[in-house]
Protein backbone atom coordinates (compact mmCIF):
# COMPACT_ATOMS: atom_id res chain seq x y z
CA UNK A 1 0.00 0.00 0.00
CA UNK A 2 1.34 3.60 -0.70
CA UNK A 3 2.09 6.10 2.09
CA UNK A 4 -0.94 7.94 0.53
CA UNK A 5 -3.01 4.72 0.81
CA UNK A 6 -1.98 3.83 4.30
CA UNK A 7 -2.87 7.29 5.77
CA UNK A 8 -6.35 7.10 4.16
CA UNK A 9 -6.62 3.89 6.05
CA UNK A 10 -5.83 5.32 9.44
CA UNK A 11 -8.05 7.78 8.87
CA UNK A 12 -10.97 5.89 8.02
CA UNK A 13 -10.18 3.45 11.33
CA UNK A 14 -9.75 6.78 12.96
CA UNK A 15 -13.27 7.49 12.09
CA UNK A 16 -14.39 4.17 12.77
CA UNK A 17 -13.47 4.07 16.26
CA UNK A 18 -14.77 7.64 16.78
CA UNK A 19 -18.37 6.46 15.73
CA UNK A 20 -17.62 3.79 18.48
CA UNK A 21 -17.85 6.57 21.69
CA UNK A 22 -17.45 4.78 24.43
CA UNK A 23 -17.68 1.10 22.97
CA UNK A 24 -20.06 -1.52 21.78
CA UNK A 25 -20.55 -2.55 25.53
CA UNK A 26 -21.84 0.81 26.34
CA UNK A 27 -23.59 1.68 23.14
CA UNK A 28 -25.41 -2.02 23.74
CA UNK A 29 -26.53 -0.63 27.11
CA UNK A 30 -27.24 2.69 26.00
CA UNK A 31 -30.27 0.85 23.76
CA UNK A 32 -31.51 -1.83 26.16
CA UNK A 33 -32.64 1.72 27.94
CA UNK A 34 -34.68 1.96 24.93
CA UNK A 35 -32.31 5.02 23.98
CA UNK A 36 -30.33 5.67 20.66
CA UNK A 37 -26.85 6.90 20.57
CA UNK A 38 -26.02 10.01 20.00
CA UNK A 39 -25.16 9.52 16.23
CA UNK A 40 -28.50 7.64 15.49
CA UNK A 41 -30.11 10.49 16.68
CA UNK A 42 -28.79 12.76 14.19
CA UNK A 43 -28.86 10.56 11.35
CA UNK A 44 -33.00 10.80 12.53
CA UNK A 45 -32.73 14.34 12.44
CA UNK A 46 -31.37 15.18 9.35
CA UNK A 47 -31.45 14.60 5.63
CA UNK A 48 -30.34 11.87 4.87
CA UNK A 49 -26.71 12.14 4.14
CA UNK A 50 -26.55 16.15 4.81
CA UNK A 51 -24.51 15.64 7.93
CA UNK A 52 -21.11 17.14 7.98
CA UNK A 53 -19.33 16.65 11.25
CA UNK A 54 -17.08 18.83 13.36
CA UNK A 55 -14.30 18.05 15.66
CA UNK A 56 -14.56 14.43 15.89
CA UNK A 57 -10.94 13.83 16.62
CA UNK A 58 -11.08 16.28 19.69
CA UNK A 59 -10.08 14.74 23.23
CA UNK A 60 -10.01 15.75 26.68
CA UNK A 61 -7.22 17.67 28.56
CA UNK A 62 -7.60 16.20 31.78
CA UNK A 63 -4.74 14.35 33.36
CA UNK A 64 -6.56 13.86 36.90
CA UNK A 65 -8.41 10.84 38.75
CA UNK A 66 -6.64 9.20 36.03
CA UNK A 67 -8.58 10.50 32.87
CA UNK A 68 -4.83 10.70 31.32
CA UNK A 69 -5.30 6.65 30.95
CA UNK A 70 -8.33 7.28 29.55
CA UNK A 71 -10.20 9.07 26.70
CA UNK A 72 -12.28 8.73 23.38
CA UNK A 73 -12.38 10.46 20.61
CA UNK A 74 -15.06 13.30 19.79
CA UNK A 75 -14.74 13.56 23.78
CA UNK A 76 -18.51 12.83 24.18
CA UNK A 77 -20.63 15.24 22.35
CA UNK A 78 -21.37 14.55 18.29
CA UNK A 79 -21.33 18.26 16.60
CA UNK A 80 -21.90 19.21 12.72
CA UNK A 81 -24.41 20.42 10.83
CA UNK A 82 -26.68 19.46 7.92
CA UNK A 83 -30.41 19.89 6.71
CA UNK A 84 -33.83 19.26 7.75
CA UNK A 85 -36.55 20.15 4.77
CA UNK A 86 -33.26 21.38 2.78
CA UNK A 87 -32.52 24.52 5.32
CA UNK A 88 -29.19 24.22 6.92
CA UNK A 89 -29.32 23.65 11.20
CA UNK A 90 -26.44 23.32 13.38
CA UNK A 91 -26.56 20.27 15.73
CA UNK A 92 -24.81 19.21 18.92
CA UNK A 93 -26.32 15.29 20.64
CA UNK A 94 -24.54 14.54 23.80
CA UNK A 95 -22.89 10.95 23.85
CA UNK A 96 -23.94 9.16 27.22
CA UNK A 97 -21.57 6.42 26.01
CA UNK A 98 -18.62 8.43 26.33
CA UNK A 99 -18.11 9.07 30.78
CA UNK A 100 -22.48 9.64 30.51
CA UNK A 101 -22.23 12.39 28.26
CA UNK A 102 -20.40 14.76 31.10
CA UNK A 103 -19.06 18.10 30.02
CA UNK A 104 -15.67 18.63 30.05
CA UNK A 105 -13.84 21.88 28.76
CA UNK A 106 -13.45 20.76 24.84
CA UNK A 107 -16.77 19.04 25.13
CA UNK A 108 -18.11 22.02 26.16
CA UNK A 109 -16.20 24.43 23.28
CA UNK A 110 -17.77 22.02 20.82
CA UNK A 111 -20.33 23.13 21.42
CA UNK A 112 -19.65 26.72 21.33
CA UNK A 113 -17.87 26.20 17.88
CA UNK A 114 -21.63 25.46 15.97
CA UNK A 115 -23.59 27.81 17.91
CA UNK A 116 -20.88 30.45 16.66
CA UNK A 117 -21.50 28.99 13.27
CA UNK A 118 -25.24 29.01 13.67
CA UNK A 119 -25.08 32.52 14.42
CA UNK A 120 -22.87 33.32 11.83
CA UNK A 121 -24.54 31.73 9.27
CA UNK A 122 -28.00 32.66 10.31
CA UNK A 123 -29.36 29.42 11.44
CA UNK A 124 -31.39 26.98 14.16
CA UNK A 125 -29.34 25.18 16.52
CA UNK A 126 -30.59 21.84 17.56
CA UNK A 127 -29.07 20.08 21.16
CA UNK A 128 -29.79 16.68 21.94
CA UNK A 129 -29.20 16.50 25.91
CA UNK A 130 -28.10 13.19 27.39
CA UNK A 131 -25.79 14.17 30.01
CA UNK A 132 -24.55 13.00 33.69
CA UNK A 133 -23.73 17.13 34.06
CA UNK A 134 -20.65 18.60 34.92
CA UNK A 135 -17.66 16.27 34.33
CA UNK A 136 -16.98 15.51 37.70
CA UNK A 137 -13.03 15.20 36.79
CA UNK A 138 -12.33 18.38 35.25
CA UNK A 139 -13.73 20.81 37.80
CA UNK A 140 -14.12 24.18 37.67
CA UNK A 141 -13.39 24.02 33.43
CA UNK A 142 -16.36 21.85 33.41
CA UNK A 143 -18.35 24.37 35.00
CA UNK A 144 -16.63 27.73 33.25
CA UNK A 145 -17.61 25.49 30.24
CA UNK A 146 -21.46 25.75 30.76
CA UNK A 147 -21.09 29.53 31.30
CA UNK A 148 -19.66 29.41 27.65
CA UNK A 149 -22.74 27.79 26.10
CA UNK A 150 -25.32 30.02 28.80
CA UNK A 151 -23.76 33.12 27.04
CA UNK A 152 -24.56 31.96 23.78
CA UNK A 153 -27.88 30.64 24.01
CA UNK A 154 -28.54 34.21 25.48
CA UNK A 155 -26.98 36.00 22.47
CA UNK A 156 -28.69 33.91 20.57
CA UNK A 157 -31.87 34.45 21.87
CA UNK A 158 -34.41 35.81 19.12
CA UNK A 159 -31.64 35.79 16.82
CA UNK A 160 -31.58 32.10 15.83
CA UNK A 161 -34.07 29.40 16.77
CA UNK A 162 -33.07 27.35 19.82
CA UNK A 163 -34.49 23.61 20.08
CA UNK A 164 -33.51 21.64 22.85
CA UNK A 165 -34.37 17.79 23.16
CA UNK A 166 -34.07 15.95 26.42
CA UNK A 167 -33.56 12.52 25.71
CA UNK A 168 -31.91 11.32 29.04
CA UNK A 169 -30.68 12.94 32.00
CA UNK A 170 -29.92 16.88 32.40
CA UNK A 171 -29.34 17.84 35.95
CA UNK A 172 -27.83 19.99 37.81
CA UNK A 173 -26.54 23.41 36.02
CA UNK A 174 -27.23 21.52 32.98
CA UNK A 175 -30.83 22.61 32.64
CA UNK A 176 -29.89 25.90 32.56
CA UNK A 177 -28.94 25.21 28.99
CA UNK A 178 -32.36 24.01 27.42
CA UNK A 179 -34.04 26.78 29.73
CA UNK A 180 -32.62 29.37 27.97
CA UNK A 181 -33.60 28.06 24.25
CA UNK A 182 -36.68 28.29 22.60
CA UNK A 183 -38.44 24.94 22.79
CA UNK A 184 -37.88 21.97 24.98
CA UNK A 185 -39.04 18.23 23.76
CA UNK A 186 -38.58 15.88 26.74
CA UNK A 187 -39.09 11.85 25.59
CA UNK A 188 -41.39 9.79 28.23
CA UNK A 189 -40.06 7.81 30.75
CA UNK A 190 -36.30 8.13 29.20
CA UNK A 191 -35.65 11.59 30.41
CA UNK A 192 -35.82 13.77 33.45
CA UNK A 193 -34.57 17.11 34.40
CA UNK A 194 -33.82 18.60 37.80
CA UNK A 195 -31.38 21.22 39.53
CA UNK A 196 -31.23 19.07 42.44
CA UNK A 197 -31.50 15.00 42.22
CA UNK A 198 -34.00 12.57 44.36
CA UNK A 199 -30.57 12.28 47.15
CA UNK A 200 -29.81 16.04 47.47
CA UNK A 201 -33.42 16.47 48.02
CA UNK A 202 -34.11 13.97 50.82
CA UNK A 203 -31.38 15.35 52.76
CA UNK A 204 -31.87 18.99 52.55
CA UNK A 205 -35.68 18.85 52.20
CA UNK A 206 -36.53 14.75 53.83
CA UNK A 207 -38.78 14.49 50.79
CA UNK A 208 -38.49 11.26 49.44
CA UNK A 209 -39.30 11.35 45.74
CA UNK A 210 -38.48 9.72 42.46
CA UNK A 211 -36.52 10.71 39.74
CA UNK A 212 -39.47 10.74 37.33
CA UNK A 213 -41.57 12.41 39.79
CA UNK A 214 -39.11 15.10 40.17
CA UNK A 215 -38.12 16.14 36.63
CA UNK A 216 -40.27 13.42 34.45
CA UNK A 217 -41.97 14.56 30.94
CA UNK A 218 -44.80 14.13 32.30
CA UNK A 219 -44.44 16.68 35.67
CA UNK A 220 -42.59 19.20 33.57
CA UNK A 221 -45.37 19.34 30.47
CA UNK A 222 -48.44 19.74 33.14
CA UNK A 223 -46.76 21.41 36.65
CA UNK A 224 -43.47 23.41 35.79
CA UNK A 225 -44.34 24.13 32.10
CA UNK A 226 -40.62 23.69 31.38
CA UNK A 227 -41.09 20.95 28.53
CA UNK A 228 -43.29 22.19 25.69
CA UNK A 229 -43.55 19.00 24.09
CA UNK A 230 -43.51 15.46 25.48
CA UNK A 231 -42.79 12.52 22.99
CA UNK A 232 -44.01 8.64 23.13
CA UNK A 233 -40.08 7.95 22.11
CA UNK A 234 -37.24 9.69 20.66
CA UNK A 235 -38.34 8.77 16.96
CA UNK A 236 -41.52 10.75 17.40
CA UNK A 237 -39.58 13.67 19.15
CA UNK A 238 -37.27 13.94 16.38
CA UNK A 239 -39.77 13.95 13.89
CA UNK A 240 -41.46 16.63 16.20
CA UNK A 241 -38.56 19.11 15.82
CA UNK A 242 -38.16 18.74 11.76
CA UNK A 243 -42.00 19.50 11.90
CA UNK A 244 -41.61 22.47 14.34
CA UNK A 245 -38.98 23.66 12.20
CA UNK A 246 -40.79 23.81 9.34
CA UNK A 247 -43.17 26.50 10.96
CA UNK A 248 -39.96 28.79 11.74
CA UNK A 249 -37.74 31.20 9.65
CA UNK A 250 -33.94 30.65 9.93
CA UNK A 251 -33.23 33.57 12.05
CA UNK A 252 -34.87 37.16 13.02
CA UNK A 253 -34.16 38.49 9.54
CA UNK A 254 -36.30 36.35 7.31
CA UNK A 255 -39.64 34.88 6.44
CA UNK A 256 -40.95 31.81 7.61
CA UNK A 257 -41.23 29.23 4.61
CA UNK A 258 -44.15 29.24 2.63
CA UNK A 259 -46.23 25.74 2.03
CA UNK A 260 -48.43 25.65 -0.91
CA UNK A 261 -51.92 24.20 0.26
CA UNK A 262 -54.79 22.79 -2.09
CA UNK A 263 -57.14 23.68 0.88
CA UNK A 264 -59.55 26.84 -0.80
CA UNK A 265 -59.00 30.19 0.76
CA UNK A 266 -62.65 30.54 0.82
CA UNK A 267 -63.68 27.45 2.52
CA UNK A 268 -67.24 27.75 4.56
CA UNK A 269 -67.19 26.38 7.51
CA UNK A 270 -71.02 25.88 8.70
CA UNK A 271 -70.26 24.98 11.88
CA UNK A 272 -69.16 27.23 13.17
CA UNK A 273 -72.23 29.32 12.70
CA UNK A 274 -73.27 26.81 15.05
CA UNK A 275 -69.85 26.50 17.39
CA UNK A 276 -71.33 28.99 20.25
CA UNK A 277 -74.07 27.23 22.46
CA UNK A 278 -77.16 29.47 23.46
CA UNK A 279 -76.21 29.39 27.34
CA UNK A 280 -73.33 32.07 27.75
CA UNK A 281 -71.97 29.98 30.67
CA UNK A 282 -71.72 26.29 28.59
CA UNK A 283 -68.24 25.81 27.08
CA UNK A 284 -67.07 24.48 23.52
CA UNK A 285 -63.84 23.34 22.54
CA UNK A 286 -61.79 26.24 20.70
CA UNK A 287 -59.41 23.83 19.12
CA UNK A 288 -62.41 22.66 16.94
CA UNK A 289 -62.87 26.30 15.68
CA UNK A 290 -58.76 26.44 15.12
CA UNK A 291 -58.70 23.07 13.90
CA UNK A 292 -62.21 24.34 10.93
CA UNK A 293 -60.21 27.49 10.36
CA UNK A 294 -56.23 26.53 9.66
CA UNK A 295 -55.09 25.05 6.76
CA UNK A 296 -55.70 21.19 6.19
CA UNK A 297 -57.25 21.02 10.00
CA UNK A 298 -53.13 20.66 10.92
CA UNK A 299 -51.92 22.38 13.85
CA UNK A 300 -48.72 21.86 16.69
CA UNK A 301 -49.78 22.33 20.19
CA UNK A 302 -47.02 24.03 22.01
CA UNK A 303 -47.72 23.16 25.82
CA UNK A 304 -50.95 21.08 25.22
CA UNK A 305 -51.01 20.36 28.50
CA UNK A 306 -49.77 22.93 30.90
CA UNK A 307 -52.15 25.69 32.14
CA UNK A 308 -54.76 24.23 29.17
CA UNK A 309 -57.46 27.37 29.39
CA UNK A 310 -54.91 29.10 26.72
CA UNK A 311 -54.44 27.17 23.48
CA UNK A 312 -51.24 27.80 21.96
CA UNK A 313 -50.50 26.18 18.45
CA UNK A 314 -48.60 26.76 14.96
CA UNK A 315 -50.66 26.76 12.20
CA UNK A 316 -50.68 27.87 8.39
CA UNK A 317 -53.61 30.33 6.65
CA UNK A 318 -53.20 29.87 2.87
CA UNK A 319 -49.33 28.48 3.36
CA UNK A 320 -48.54 31.21 5.81
CA UNK A 321 -47.22 30.15 8.84
CA UNK A 322 -48.78 31.79 12.30
CA UNK A 323 -48.68 31.42 15.87
CA UNK A 324 -52.36 31.50 17.78
CA UNK A 325 -53.29 32.15 20.93
CA UNK A 326 -56.94 31.38 21.75
CA UNK A 327 -58.99 31.30 25.46
CA UNK A 328 -60.13 27.69 25.83
CA UNK A 329 -63.54 27.60 27.16
CA UNK A 330 -64.07 24.14 27.88
CA UNK A 331 -61.00 24.74 30.78
CA UNK A 332 -61.97 26.84 33.67
CA UNK A 333 -64.06 29.04 30.94
CA UNK A 334 -60.86 30.16 29.25
CA UNK A 335 -59.99 32.48 32.47
CA UNK A 336 -56.45 33.84 32.70
CA UNK A 337 -54.62 32.64 35.07
CA UNK A 338 -51.13 32.74 36.21
CA UNK A 339 -49.85 30.30 33.93
CA UNK A 340 -52.05 30.54 30.75
CA UNK A 341 -50.55 34.24 30.91
CA UNK A 342 -47.07 33.21 30.97
CA UNK A 343 -47.57 30.55 29.01
CA UNK A 344 -49.14 32.75 26.44
CA UNK A 345 -46.81 35.68 27.14
CA UNK A 346 -43.67 33.55 26.00
CA UNK A 347 -45.52 32.56 23.01
CA UNK A 348 -46.44 35.60 21.65
CA UNK A 349 -43.02 37.19 22.30
CA UNK A 350 -41.58 33.70 20.60
CA UNK A 351 -43.37 34.52 17.28
CA UNK A 352 -42.77 38.50 17.71
CA UNK A 353 -38.59 37.62 17.86
CA UNK A 354 -39.17 35.55 14.92
CA UNK A 355 -41.61 37.59 12.60
CA UNK A 356 -44.26 35.12 12.88
CA UNK A 357 -47.67 37.38 12.81
CA UNK A 358 -49.97 36.05 15.47
CA UNK A 359 -53.80 35.09 15.34
CA UNK A 360 -56.16 35.75 18.47
CA UNK A 361 -58.95 34.19 19.25
CA UNK A 362 -60.79 35.53 22.04
CA UNK A 363 -63.14 34.28 24.80
CA UNK A 364 -62.05 35.37 28.35
CA UNK A 365 -64.78 35.56 31.17
CA UNK A 366 -61.73 37.91 33.10
CA UNK A 367 -58.62 37.02 34.98
CA UNK A 368 -59.35 34.42 38.01
CA UNK A 369 -59.90 36.10 41.29
CA UNK A 370 -58.39 34.85 44.47
CA UNK A 371 -55.82 34.92 47.03
CA UNK A 372 -54.46 31.72 44.97
CA UNK A 373 -53.48 34.10 42.33
CA UNK A 374 -53.27 37.20 43.91
CA UNK A 375 -50.37 35.53 45.91
CA UNK A 376 -48.43 34.18 43.59
CA UNK A 377 -48.45 37.60 41.37
CA UNK A 378 -51.20 37.26 38.70
CA UNK A 379 -50.67 41.14 38.04
CA UNK A 380 -47.38 40.35 37.41
CA UNK A 381 -47.64 37.39 35.33
CA UNK A 382 -50.78 39.25 33.34
CA UNK A 383 -48.30 42.15 33.06
CA UNK A 384 -46.65 39.97 31.04
CA UNK A 385 -48.86 38.53 28.64
CA UNK A 386 -50.65 42.38 28.25
CA UNK A 387 -46.78 43.67 27.91
CA UNK A 388 -46.00 40.93 25.13
CA UNK A 389 -48.81 42.00 22.65
CA UNK A 390 -48.16 45.68 23.34
CA UNK A 391 -44.51 45.25 22.22
CA UNK A 392 -45.08 42.75 19.29
CA UNK A 393 -45.19 44.60 15.96
CA UNK A 394 -45.68 41.50 13.90
CA UNK A 395 -49.02 41.61 11.85
CA UNK A 396 -51.57 40.79 14.61
CA UNK A 397 -55.33 39.55 13.72
CA UNK A 398 -57.70 39.21 16.63
CA UNK A 399 -61.68 37.73 16.11
CA UNK A 400 -64.08 38.28 19.26
CA UNK A 401 -65.84 35.04 19.62
CA UNK A 402 -67.82 35.19 22.51
CA UNK A 403 -66.90 37.05 25.53
CA UNK A 404 -63.87 39.71 25.97
CA UNK A 405 -64.58 40.99 29.85
CA UNK A 406 -62.64 43.06 31.54
CA UNK A 407 -58.96 43.84 31.70
CA UNK A 408 -58.65 40.75 29.67
CA UNK A 409 -60.31 42.09 26.80
CA UNK A 410 -57.63 44.51 26.47
CA UNK A 411 -54.98 42.39 27.10
CA UNK A 412 -56.30 40.17 24.43
CA UNK A 413 -54.47 41.68 21.02
CA UNK A 414 -57.00 44.43 21.18
CA UNK A 415 -56.89 47.50 18.92
CA UNK A 416 -55.39 49.77 22.00
CA UNK A 417 -52.60 47.12 21.86
CA UNK A 418 -51.39 48.12 18.57
CA UNK A 419 -54.38 45.07 17.03
CA UNK A 420 -54.01 45.42 13.60
CA UNK A 421 -57.29 43.66 12.38
CA UNK A 422 -59.84 43.17 14.82
CA UNK A 423 -62.75 41.40 13.97
CA UNK A 424 -66.02 40.23 16.47
CA UNK A 425 -68.29 37.63 15.50
CA UNK A 426 -72.17 38.26 16.11
CA UNK A 427 -71.98 36.56 19.51
CA UNK A 428 -69.01 38.84 20.92
CA UNK A 429 -70.28 39.91 24.38
CA UNK A 430 -67.42 42.67 24.57
CA UNK A 431 -68.12 44.32 28.10
CA UNK A 432 -66.61 45.13 31.76
CA UNK A 433 -67.44 42.10 32.88
CA UNK A 434 -70.35 39.72 32.57
CA UNK A 435 -74.29 40.55 33.09
CA UNK A 436 -74.78 38.86 36.12
CA UNK A 437 -71.75 40.49 38.10
CA UNK A 438 -72.47 43.90 36.11
CA UNK A 439 -75.75 43.71 37.63
CA UNK A 440 -74.95 42.90 41.39
CA UNK A 441 -72.67 45.96 41.66
CA UNK A 442 -74.91 48.55 39.82
CA UNK A 443 -77.75 47.44 41.49
CA UNK A 444 -76.73 46.48 44.81
CA UNK A 445 -79.12 48.70 46.82
CA UNK A 446 -82.26 48.18 44.36
CA UNK A 447 -81.66 44.20 45.40
CA UNK A 448 -81.25 44.71 49.10
CA UNK A 449 -84.30 46.28 49.15
CA UNK A 450 -86.58 43.79 47.37
CA UNK A 451 -87.47 41.31 50.11
CA UNK A 452 -90.14 39.12 47.83
CA UNK A 453 -87.36 36.46 46.62
CA UNK A 454 -89.58 36.12 43.51
CA UNK A 455 -89.45 39.64 42.62
CA UNK A 456 -86.07 39.82 43.08
CA UNK A 457 -85.18 37.16 40.87
CA UNK A 458 -87.15 38.71 38.29
CA UNK A 459 -85.80 42.00 38.63
CA UNK A 460 -82.14 40.58 37.97
CA UNK A 461 -83.32 38.68 34.90
CA UNK A 462 -84.68 42.03 33.45
CA UNK A 463 -81.88 44.28 34.79
CA UNK A 464 -78.76 41.31 33.15
CA UNK A 465 -81.07 41.52 29.94
CA UNK A 466 -81.31 44.99 29.66
CA UNK A 467 -77.64 44.90 30.47
CA UNK A 468 -76.71 42.46 27.80
CA UNK A 469 -79.03 43.89 25.16
CA UNK A 470 -76.83 46.84 25.61
CA UNK A 471 -73.30 45.80 26.06
CA UNK A 472 -73.36 42.34 25.66
CA UNK A 473 -72.47 42.33 21.70
CA UNK A 474 -69.73 43.61 19.20
CA UNK A 475 -71.68 46.72 17.86
CA UNK A 476 -70.85 49.05 20.97
CA UNK A 477 -66.90 47.99 20.28
CA UNK A 478 -67.90 48.19 16.62
CA UNK A 479 -69.48 51.51 17.23
CA UNK A 480 -65.85 53.16 18.54
CA UNK A 481 -64.16 51.47 15.76
CA UNK A 482 -62.59 48.69 18.46
CA UNK A 483 -63.45 46.15 16.06
CA UNK A 484 -63.49 46.61 12.23
CA UNK A 485 -66.13 44.38 11.66
CA UNK A 486 -68.71 41.37 12.79
CA UNK A 487 -67.96 38.82 10.38
CA UNK A 488 -69.88 35.37 9.60
CA UNK A 489 -68.38 32.67 11.69
CA UNK A 490 -67.98 30.53 8.73
CA UNK A 491 -66.51 32.85 6.77
CA UNK A 492 -63.52 32.96 9.53
CA UNK A 493 -60.75 31.27 7.54
CA UNK A 494 -61.32 33.74 4.13
CA UNK A 495 -61.49 36.52 6.56
CA UNK A 496 -57.98 35.50 8.41
CA UNK A 497 -56.29 34.84 4.92
CA UNK A 498 -57.55 38.26 3.65
CA UNK A 499 -56.29 39.94 6.81
CA UNK A 500 -52.86 38.75 6.86
CA UNK A 501 -52.26 38.94 3.14
CA UNK A 502 -52.77 42.68 3.65
CA UNK A 503 -50.68 42.78 6.56
CA UNK A 504 -47.52 41.02 4.75
CA UNK A 505 -45.92 44.55 4.34
CA UNK A 506 -46.58 45.43 7.45
CA UNK A 507 -43.81 48.09 9.07
CA UNK A 508 -43.84 48.94 12.94
CA UNK A 509 -41.26 49.57 15.16
CA UNK A 510 -40.78 50.07 19.04
CA UNK A 511 -38.58 53.56 20.47
CA UNK A 512 -34.95 52.94 20.57
CA UNK A 513 -33.48 51.53 23.56
CA UNK A 514 -31.04 49.25 25.13
CA UNK A 515 -34.26 46.82 26.00
CA UNK A 516 -37.49 46.53 27.96
CA UNK A 517 -38.21 46.36 31.42
CA UNK A 518 -40.37 43.15 31.23
CA UNK A 519 -42.38 42.50 34.27
CA UNK A 520 -40.24 39.11 35.41
C1 LIG B 1 -17.99 12.04 34.91
C2 LIG B 1 -19.74 10.60 34.79
C3 LIG B 1 -20.61 11.62 35.23
C4 LIG B 1 -20.07 12.88 35.52
C5 LIG B 1 -21.76 9.86 34.89
N1 LIG B 1 -20.50 9.53 34.60
N2 LIG B 1 -21.86 11.12 35.29
N3 LIG B 1 -18.44 10.83 34.64
N4 LIG B 1 -18.75 13.06 35.33
N5 LIG B 1 -20.83 13.90 35.90
C6 LIG B 1 -20.01 8.25 34.12
C7 LIG B 1 -20.10 7.15 35.14
O1 LIG B 1 -18.95 7.13 35.92
C8 LIG B 1 -20.19 5.92 34.25
O2 LIG B 1 -18.92 5.62 33.76
C9 LIG B 1 -20.99 6.41 33.07
O3 LIG B 1 -20.86 7.82 33.07
C10 LIG B 1 -22.45 6.07 33.16
O4 LIG B 1 -22.94 6.43 34.43
P1 LIG B 1 -23.82 5.46 35.31
O5 LIG B 1 -23.89 6.06 36.66
O6 LIG B 1 -23.30 4.08 35.18
O7 LIG B 1 -25.22 5.56 34.55
P2 LIG B 1 -26.67 5.58 35.15
O8 LIG B 1 -26.83 4.51 36.17
O9 LIG B 1 -27.58 5.56 33.97
O10 LIG B 1 -26.80 6.97 35.91
C11 LIG B 1 -26.71 8.17 35.20
C12 LIG B 1 -26.61 9.38 36.18
C13 LIG B 1 -25.47 9.14 37.18
C14 LIG B 1 -27.93 9.49 36.94
C15 LIG B 1 -26.42 10.61 35.33
O11 LIG B 1 -24.30 8.75 36.45
C16 LIG B 1 -25.16 10.34 37.99
O12 LIG B 1 -25.85 10.61 38.97
N6 LIG B 1 -24.09 11.05 37.63
C17 LIG B 1 -23.65 12.20 38.38
C18 LIG B 1 -24.56 13.32 38.13
C19 LIG B 1 -24.08 14.58 38.76
O13 LIG B 1 -24.12 14.74 40.00
N7 LIG B 1 -23.50 15.49 37.94
C20 LIG B 1 -23.01 16.71 38.38
C21 LIG B 1 -24.22 17.63 38.46
S1 LIG B 1 -23.74 19.25 38.88
P3 LIG B 1 -18.51 4.16 33.22
O14 LIG B 1 -17.05 4.25 33.02
O15 LIG B 1 -18.93 3.21 34.28
O16 LIG B 1 -19.25 3.97 31.94
C22 LIG B 1 -23.52 19.96 37.40
C23 LIG B 1 -23.07 21.34 37.54
C24 LIG B 1 -23.23 22.10 36.25
O17 LIG B 1 -23.71 19.43 36.38
C25 LIG B 1 -23.11 23.54 36.59
C26 LIG B 1 -23.38 24.43 35.44
C27 LIG B 1 -23.57 25.83 35.91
Amino acid sequence: MSTQGQKIKELIELREKAKLGGGQKRIDSQHKKGKFTARERIEMLLDEGSFEEFDMFVTHRCTDFGLDQESYLSDGVVTGYGTIDGRVVYVFSQDFTVFGGSLSETFANKICKVMDMAMKVGAPVIGINDSGGARIQEGVTSLGGYAEIFERNILASGVIPQISAIFGPCAGGAVYSPALTDFIIMSRNTSYMFVTGPKVVKTVTGETVTSEELGGSSMHSTKSGVAHFVSDNEEEGIMLIRKLLSYLPQNNLEETPLLLTNDPIDRLEDILNEIIPDNANKPYDVKEVVGAIVDNGEFLEVQRDYAPNIVTCFARFNGQSVGIVANQPKYLAGVLDNNASRKAARFVRFCDAFNIPIVTLVDVPGFLPGTGQEYNGIIIHGAKLLFAYGEATVPKVTIVLRKAYGGAYDVMSSKHLRGDINYAWPSAEIAVMGPKGAIEVLMSRELESIQDETAKAEFLTRKEQEYKDKFANPYVAAKYGYIDDVIEPRNTRFRIIRALQSLVTKKDTNPAKKHSNLPL
